[in-house]
C-alpha cells in the first residue's frame, strides 16, 4: 500500500496504487485541480516531494508540457497522467 500525503490539504489516505486521477476523483480531500486531463494544460502540476520510484516514469506527452512548456524539472509531475504502484510514501505538493 501506498500512503498518499497532499502538502496542501494536509490530507493522507493509504492506497492501493493506480492511476491518481482516480484516487482524487473518489476523494475531494486530495485537493488537486484538474481541467484537461489530458497532458495539456498543466493545472495539475503536483511536486513529488517523497516517494517518485512509485510513481511510473511520465511519458512523451508529460514531458512536452512539464518539461517543454514550463521548464520544471523531473520532479514535477501532472496528476493527472501520474500512476503509481508499490509500498512507502508518496508526498504530493500542488503546485497551482
Ligand atoms: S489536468 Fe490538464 S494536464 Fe493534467
Amino acid at each position: 500500500m501506498i500512503r498518499v500525503e497532499f502538502v496542501r490539504t494536509g490530507y493522507s489516505v493509504s492506497w492501493a496504487g493506480g492511476r491518481l486521477v482516480d484516487l482524487c476523483d473518489d476523494d475531494v480531500r486530495a485537493g488537486i485541480p484538474f481541467a484537461c486531463r489530458h497532458a495539456n494544460c498543466g493545472t495539475c502540476r503536483v511536486e513529488v516531494e517523497v516517494g517518485a520510484p512509485l510513481c511510473e516514469p511520465p511519458d512523451d506527452d508529460e514531458l512536452q508540457l512539464t518539461e517543454g512548456v514550463f521548464g520544471d524539472g523531473p520532479t514535477v509531475r501532472l496528476g493527472c497522467q501520474l500512476r503509481a504502484s508499490g509500498d512507502g510514501v508518496l508526498r504530493l505538493r500542488v503546485l497551482l
